[in-house]
Order: C-alpha cells, then structure tokens, then sequence
C-alpha cells in the first residue's frame, strides 16, 4: 500500500520543526521571488474547493501554485457534482486520480477530515469553521519580520474565539509565542484547543491565556489581532453580535494599552468601524497588507513541503 499523503488538515499537521522549516522557506521564497517562477510543482495539477467566498486565499494560492511552475485549478462545490450530492469520499477518491494536491474551503472540519481520509493525494485546509491554518502561517512569518524571533513576545487576539483564533493559539504555541485570546463572555475559543495550546506553550516556553477584559488582554502585548465578529456561515447572528461584541473593538485607545512598538495585525477581510477603528488598521502600526502577502509565500512553501 502507498504511503499515506501528508495533509494540512490543521496546524498541529505541522510538527513545531516543521512549522519553523516552512516559515524559513517562506523567508526564502520571498526574498527571491523577483527572480523568477520556480520549477518545484512542475507537472502538477493543485485544484481548488472553495464552498465559501474568498479573495487572498484564493488569489494567493493560485499565484503560489503558478509561480512554483504547476497548475492551479479552481473549482466551486456549485460547479462540481458535489453540489447535486455525490459523495464528499467519492469525490475525494475521483479528484486524486486527475490532481496532485487539492486545497479545499469548506464549513464543518468533518468534511475537510472526510475528503481527506479519501483522497491519496494531500489536502490543505483552506479554512474551516474550526481552524485557518494557512492564515496562522502567514501570521507567524509577519510577526517574526516585525519582532525577529517569537521568544519573549505576545501577541492578543480580540474578538471572538474562532477559526482564527483557534489556528492561531496552536501555531503560536508551538513556536514559543505567547497568545492571548480577550473575548466576549460566550464567546470563548474551544476549551479542547485552548488545553491543547497550553500544553504545547509548556513545552515551548510561550504562556496561553483567555480573559473576557479586553484591557486586561491587550496590555503590554507586541502585537494587537483581530477578525470580523461574525463569520461566514453566521450572518444570522451578525446584528445580535455587534452589541455583545461593542467593548472588543481595537479603537486606537485599547490599542494604546499594547507595548510602544506593537503592530496590528487582521486576517482581513475587515470592518472598519465594528471589530477595528479605521485609524489603527489604516495607521502606522498596522501590517495587515505585509500579512496578507505572506499568505503567498507560506502557501508556496507549506506546498513545496507537502508535494516535493
Ligand atoms: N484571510 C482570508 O482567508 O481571506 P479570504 O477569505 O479573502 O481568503
Ligand atoms: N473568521 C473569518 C475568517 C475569514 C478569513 C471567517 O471564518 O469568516
């Protein structure tokens, strides 16, 4: 039997010397991209799931594939036999034969697990309801630009405790980044991740914490993260959302409670006027758009780790 492929279901896919190998990749990737596309997926074909919007995901993934010399495809679960109900294991078993690699955005992490349970090929979690795994990648190169190293730094995230904040809490855990989740009452990150991170912080001399005072979370951090309060798949909640979440907006005043230097960072795609004031994602501090092209450069280099 064929050895099974390796998938980036979630962030702990990665081991912490693996995450690190891919974040120096990324290093690398970037500062030579100017000479030119590369050859590492040569040949090969990386379709596209995408069963919710996206424009960095998408677009990034897509250059990525096409600069590293292989062919990106991407598809809709509306145009796919998917859509009319054909199996999520047939599919995964049908696409393996024409593709080398599949990255796929879906809803339930169940259906990410299924299609990769079925699929000989690797698949990449594009964002599920439970993690973003790609996006805490490009999060931790940005943060390593902006700071040198992850020792000794802490980064808050403010809002709700989601997909992001779940990648998030695991991935800076594992490379020895303190992560702060501040959030509305009820809205805390899964207790199963937060326990997960908390052992891997103990391993990697990084400290988890969860408080419902945003104050509190914010001082003293390095840097500052937020993302929208409602996600997709929850707009029926958004107008319920905007009071509970009012006291976790990054105004430039909760902002000031963060270290001197600190940086602002957002998954984007971002509220301006709900989850943060247009002066600090638009202000000095802010990298979001830094962050938003590392995305590109963690995703070809988690590829090349995954297919070559
Ligand atoms: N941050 C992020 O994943 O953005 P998209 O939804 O545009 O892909
Ligand atoms: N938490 C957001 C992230 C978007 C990139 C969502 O799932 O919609």
């Amino acid at each position: 039997m064929a050895d099974a492929p390796s998938h980036f279901r979630k962030v702990e896919d990665l081991d912490p010397a693996r995450l690190l190998a891919v974040l120096d990749r990324a290093d690398e990737l970037k500062a030579t991209r100017v000479a030119g596309p590369r050859s590492d997926l040569a040949g090969r074909t990386i379709a596209m799931i995408f069963e919710k919007p996206s424009t960095r995901t998408r677009v990034s993934f897509q250059v990525a594939v096409t600069e590293l010399g292989g062919s990106p495809l991407p598809l809709s679960s509306a145009e796919l036999q998917l859509g009319r109900g054909e199996t999520i294991a047939d599919t995964a078993a049908v696409l393996s034969r024409y593709v080398h690699g599949l990255v796929v955005r879906t809803f339930g992490q169940d259906r990410l697990d299924e299609l990769a349970a079925n699929a000989t090929i690797p698949v990449v979690n594009a964002l599920t309801d439970e993690e973003h795994p790609c996006q805490a990648l490009a999060d931790l190169q940005t943060v390593r630009e902006r700071f040198g190293g992850f020792a000794g730094h802490t980064l808050t995230y403010v809002g709700d405790g989601n997909n992001v904040a779940h990648s998030l809490l695991l991935a800076g855990a594992m490379v020895g980044l303190s992560v702060r989740v501040a959030h509305p009452d009820g809205y805390a990150p899964d207790p199963d991740v937060v326990a997960r991170a908390s052992e891997l912080a103990a391993a990697s001399d990084a400290e988890v914490v969860t408080t419902t005072d945003p104050v509190a979370g914010v001082s003293g951090a390095d840097v500052v993260y937020t993302d929208v309060w409602a996600s997709m798949g929850q707009e029926d909640e958004a107008e319920a959302r905007l009071a509970v979440f009012e006291p976790f907006r990054v105004t430039a005043e909760l902002f000031g409670h963060a270290a001197d230097d600190a940086a602002f960072l957002h998954c984007l795609p971002a509220h301006r006027g709900e989850e943060v004031a247009a002066e600090v994602i638009d202000g000095p501090a802010s990298v979001v758009f830094d962050q938003a092209e590392n995305r590109m450069h963690t995703q070809k280099a988690l590829l090349a780790s995954l297919l070559t």
